[in-house]
Formats: structure tokens, sequence, C-alpha cells
């Protein structure tokens, strides 16, 4: 949550930051700002409420001069989203401005001590309260500003990753992280920040991630040197970023999660490359060969997730349970990290995250980590900070996801799952040959599966447009599709606003049935599976009492066809990978609506892509 971004070097920063923060907007939308040190060292803030275009548009009237800047795109946490609490921050003498992502859990405190100490603060915000400390810290130690901040971070507690630059001084920017994420980027004599690496990519390819407690001292004059908090300067480990630009842009589509939904033929290939056969015969995860008797030996695996991250996690404990025979549990990473959990030598953690930065299954896999179980990531960004806090793991590879509301990286941590599950089930044994070989069959067909699903778009839309008018939706499966219904509901809740729950569909008669009238869709995955026969007797539940059935069905249905009001015909596949067809049509039917209501898709009201604070 929160987007931050700096340049320092010898082009102008405004546009460099201006870009780099359309590119974080995903991590948060509430205001912007930016902060520059002009030709003659003056220091400028220019902030706004509302998205980047708005602050935008202010500075088209503005100097944007300079050639060293920082600046900010805001996910409101501490103070409403307003001009005043938008970031940078000035300290009290506005001789140095901040930007900041994270929490300051103990900044009352603080602020009451530099209030004591006639500090005066503009803002709500917990932000503010860091740099009046390095400013008191410069003041009262009459230290340089790398030193005050070192000695300011000593104070904190909390996440932060943070950028300060200093008045009259056109060669320096200071940056530290702990919790939140930081990256250097390194080029010819320049250097950029940036809360991820989608800001850099187009000036350059090599790149620093900061570790936590580091503090990176970036100066045209000796240039990147990073130390710890206790002043011992670390080695500058540079990274090469494999990532395009193109991957970054909407390449014609209206939003970022439409074009997300028709890369998924891509992505899912480029989940299974490398790790299927061309014969098909084989399935290799590395990160599970390569821990082979620890997965074996595994007494039970406990996987953490958020949103749709976790919903991908109840499918992989099916999954696992069903091929490896190894009892699972699934947990909301935030409950999991404050509720003592039994955690056991043997125990395998599994974390599911597309960003890698979700602070609370980072301080999952922290917790479980310290008790000595072997943490697994499946994760999509490369060197985040969850993939590079576990043991070994596995990359879905589906390319930046950028609209907020999650799509390939579902599929794709599915796809990820269910090659964990046929590679760990083959290796101990628990899976026949045949069944084995039939699944990579099926795995393999999902690619083209999908893309026929795509060519549904149309019906879809039209569909979507005679439910624009709904309040409630419910969304209902069972068994491997419980999660992809969760999915579902989840996906129309966050981008269109209506209110959807999930439910196993056989629950529907210990309470939700009373919900159903005339008024209220129900959307029911009744793919041809073992259980069909009891969704049909479940669906004509809902239709006794008036319901409005749109129905997932598969060609070969005879029945659901003629008694669902709306179907949406989906091609067969083995019931463990139902999940990831009968999630695309849901993802179109939740975009659609949402277009019809006029919202903003790619960033739906009080969310962000990469939530970083707890
Ligand atoms: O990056 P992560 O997978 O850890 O994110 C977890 C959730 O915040 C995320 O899945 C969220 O629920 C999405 N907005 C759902 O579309």
């Amino acid at each position: 949550m929160c987007g931050i971004v700096g340049y320092i070097g010898n082009k102008e920063a405004y546009p460099i930051l201006i870009k780099g923060l359309h590119r974080l907007e995903y991590r948060g939308y509430d205001s912007a700002g930016v902060a520059l040190i002009s030709e003659d060292g003056d220091l400028k803030i220019y902030k706004s409420r509302g998205k980047v275009a708005e602050l935008e548009r202010i500075m088209q009237s503005k100097d944007t001069g300079g050639h060293v800047g920082i600046a900010h795109t805001r996910w409101a946490t501490h103070g409403e989203p307003n001009d005043i609490n938008a970031h940078p921050h000035y300290s009290e003498s506005r001789n140095l401005a901040i930007i900041h992502n994270g929490i300051i859990e103990n900044y009352a405190l603080l602020k009451e001590a530099l209030q004591a100490n006639g500090y005066t603060f503009k803002s709500d915000t917990d932000s503010e309260v860091i740099v009046q400390l390095i400013e008191y810290i410069q003041n009262t130690n009459r230290c340089s500003l790398p030193e005050a901040v070192r000695r300011a971070l000593r104070e904190l507690v909390g996440a932060y990753a943070i950028a300060i630059i200093e008045k009259g001084n056109k060669t320096r920017i200071i940056a530290a992280r702990k919790s939140s994420p930081l990256v250097v980027g390194i080029g010819q004599g320049e250097f950029f920040l940036a809360s991820d690496a989608t800001p850099i990519v187009e000036h350059t390819d090599k790149v620093v991630y900061l570790n936590n407690d580091e503090i990176a001292d970036i100066s045209l004059d000796h240039g990147l040197r990073i130390f710890d908090i206790d002043n011992n300067e670390s080695d500058i480990d540079i990274k090469q970023l494999q990532l395009s630009i193109s991957e970054l842009e909407k390449g014609g589509y209206p939003h970022f999660m439409l074009k997300e939904i028709f890369e998924q033929p891509k992505t899912i290939t480029d989940a299974i490359r490398g790790r299927v056969n061309v014969e098909m015969t084989n399935v290799v995860l590395s990160g599970v060969i390569d821990n082979k008797e620890i997965f074996i030996n595994a007494k039970r695996i406990i996987i953490v997730a958020c949103g749709t991250s976790w919903h991908a996690g109840l499918i992989g404990e099916y999954l696992i349970e069903d091929m490896c025979r190894i009892p699972v549990e699934v947990e909301y990473a935030s409950e999991f990290r404050y509720r003592n959990p039994v955690i056991n030598k043997g125990d395998i953690v599994i974390a599911i995250s597309q960003s890698g930065e979700t602070a609370d299954t980072l301080a999952a896999v922290e917790l479980a980590k310290s008790k000595g179980a072997f943490i697994f990531g499946i994760c999509n960004v490369v060197g985040s900070s969850i993939a590079r806090a576990t043991d070994s793991g596995a990359y879905i590879h589906v390319g930046p996801e950028i609209g907020v509301a999650s799509t390939k990286a579902f599929t794709g941590q599915v796809t990820v799952l269910m090659m964990l599950a046929l590679t760990l089930g083959h290796h101990k044994g628990t899976i026949s040959q045949e069944f084995y070989l039939d699944k990579i069959k099926h795995l393999c067909q999902l690619s083209e599966q999908i893309a026929d699903i795509l060519q549904l778009d149309n019906q879809i839309a039209d569909l979507a447009k005679i439910f624009t008018y709904a309040r409630n939706f419910l969304y209902l499966g069972r068994g491997y599709n419980y999660p992809a219904a969760l999915e579902g509901a989840l996906k129309l809740k966050e981008i269109s606003y209506i209110h959807a729950e999930g439910y196993p569909i056989a629950e529907m008669k210990h309470g939700p049935i009373a919900l159903i009238d005339s008024e209220m869709p129900t959307v029911v995955i009744a793919t041809t599976d073992k259980i069909y026969e009891k969704t049909i007797s479940n669906i004509q539940e809902i239709k006794a009492r008036g319901g409005k059935i749109i129905a997932i069905i598969n060609p070969d249905d005879n029945i659901v066809r003629k008694i669902a009001d709306y179907i949406i015909e989906i091609p067969r596949t083995c019931e463990h990978l139902s999940p990831v067809l009968a999630s695309v049509p849901l993802q179109l039917l939740a975009y659609y609506i949402a277009v019809y209501k006029g919202r903003d898709v790619d960033r739906p009201r009080n969310l962000a892509k990469s939530v970083t604070v707890e």
C-alpha cells in the first residue's frame, strides 16, 4: 500500500517521478504528491487529494524543474485522504521532505515528545513524525542526514519504506526500509528508487533490493552505499531485472483487468513451461524435488495466504490431501500470525502471495520460520519479500498483475499447486501412474480451454448487462468448485461494490436459502462431476423459491441447462482443475457488471493491490 518513487541524476526528475507514480498507482490512489529540489536548491512540495492524474493537472502550472525528487501515491491509513495528509511531508523548518509507505505504530508517543519540544504537526499522519524526528535528531546532535536517519529509525516501531531529500542538497537521497519493499535502480550517473521495479525498468535493468533495516545513502558524489541500522556497511548485490515494459501497459485493452483475463491462455502455458515435459509424461516442480525428503516426510502442511491467494490455498488443500495424503490446513495469514498456532519441526508452511509483499503473509512466514517449519513460497513477483524469506518455492510466472482484482495470478497459483501435488504424489507413491498421466494431460489442455472460454466474452457481457440492477449475489459451488465460488463472489464485490457471498451449495439450506427471492441472482458452478446430481437438487430448491440461476455447465450437461435461467458453457476438465476454468467466466461477469456500473475497475475504491500494512 502506497507507492514511493525517487530520482537523482542528470535528467529532469519530474517526468520520471510522475510516470513512476502512474506505474505504482495500483498500490494506492487516495492522494499523490511530489517533492523537488530546484536548480537553486529550494525544496518544494506539491500534493493533492485524488489520483495521480489530479496531481499532474495541478503541476501544469507549477515549476517542475530539478534533477532530484521524490514522489508518493497514497493508500490512507492514518488521517483521511485529503491534501494535507498527502505525502511528501516537510519537517518543521521545511528543510527536509519525506515519503513513507508503512505504518509507524508508536507515532503517537513520538509526536507528543516532539510537540513538547516545540514541533508543530500539519497532518494527521504517522509519517510526519518520522521527518520531524529526523530533523530533531539532526539539530540536537549536529549530525549528518544519514546519521540522523539511522538514529531516528532506531526509535521507530512499525513498518516503513522511506525516502528523504534535503533543501540545498542536489546530490543526495536517503532511503530505508523495514517490512515495506524498496528497490534502488542503478543507471549511468543516475539512481532510481521505487516500491517495486515497475517505475525503474524503462531506465535500467540493474537493481538492488534493500533488505530489512537497511539504509541506502544514494549520492551523485560517492554512488550507492548501504548500511544496516548499526552502521555496518553492506555489500551491494546488483540483480538483473527480468521484466519488459510491454507487460506494464494495457496493450489496447480498456483496463488492465481485462488484459490480464485475456492473457490467461499464455500465462497458464508460462506457468507450466519447463515443468511438464513435451511428451506430457512428467511434471517436475524443482522446489519440491530439491527438498524431496522434507516433502515426503511432512507430517502436516499449513497454507497461509490472504484474499484470492487464500482461495487458491483452499484448492491446494483439496489437491494435496487427495493426491499426497498429507493433512493440510489453510489459514488466513492475518489470523495465523496472532493466534499462537502449533507449528512443529516437521511441518511445511506454504505461503501463497501474488505480490510477495502482503504484510500479514510475510509475518506468518516469519512466525513459522522462527518455530522451525520449512517454508515454501508460491509467489508471482520475482525477488519479492516473501519469495526471499522462504526456504524454497515456485514462481507462478504469470507476469505483472496490475489490476487490483487478481485474475491470472489465481489461475496461475492453482496451476502451480496442481503441479506441486502431482510432483509430490508421484514421488510419494500416493497416486497411480494412470492418474498421474491423465492429470498431466488435463493440465496441458487448460490453456486452449481457457482460450475457448474467452470466446464467450460477448455473451457474458450481455448477461452482465441484465444483472447490473442486482444489490446482492450468491455464488455456489461444491468440492473443488466451492473455492471458485468464493473467488467469483470476491471478484464481483471488490470491483462492482455489489454485495456477494460465496457458499458451498449444500450449506444453502442451513441459512442462506432464506435470502432467495426473485431479486437475488445465484451463480451456480454445476459442472458434470461426481456431485452433479446433488447440485441439481440444490438448484431445484433455489428455483422453487423464485431465485434466478446463472449456471456454469459443461457441454455434456442435459439437465441444468433446462432448469437454469442463464447458462455459460465451459469445456470439461478433471474436477481438480475445474476451478481454473470456472473462475474465468466469473472474472468476465464481474468485470462487465463493474464496467456497466461505471466503476473504476482497475482501481476500485478503498483498495490497493499490495496490502503491505496490517
Ligand atoms: O499479493 P497477495 O496475493 O498476497 O494479495 C492477497 C490479497 O490482498 C489479494 O488477493 C486481494 O484479495 C485481491 N484484491 C483479490 O482480487
